[in-house]
């Protein structure tokens, strides 16, 4: 039997680069902390979050990546943690509205 949604194993990557132009400097730890207290409090084991570098696309910051889905989401703000929650790591569908293209050599990662 396939596991649902909620049993698929997840790592949530996010960018929290330091720097005026970069994510750390537009409230990407801030989400990273609001999204590790929120997986805690709802006892989602299932998923991993992990700090990560810069993938220039800070032009679309705060980003973070979704995998193994390969679903990338740019421009987030704090508040839309729980439904990124809610719908993708919990329910297995991507938040249309919140999701990026990764340009230039990063393109190629973006699975769906
Ligand atoms: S600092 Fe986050 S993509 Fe460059």
């Amino acid at each position: 039997m396939d596991p649902t949604p909620a049993q698929r194993n997840l790592h949530v990557f996010v960018c929290t680069t330091v720097g005026r132009h970069h994510c750390g400097g537009m409230g990407s730890e801030r989400i990273l902390l609001r999204l590790r207290d929120e997986l805690e409090r709802r006892g989602l084991t299932h998923v991993r979050t992990t700090r990560m570098g810069c993938n220039q696309q800070h032009h679309q910051g705060p980003i973070l990546i979704v995998y193994p889905d390969g679903v990338w989401y740019g421009n987030l703000r704090v508040e839309d943690v729980d439904e990124l929650i809610d719908e993708h790591l919990i329910g297995g569908r991507p938040v249309e509205h919140l999701r990026i293209t990764p340009d230039g050599e990063w393109a190629s990662t973006a699975l769906t």
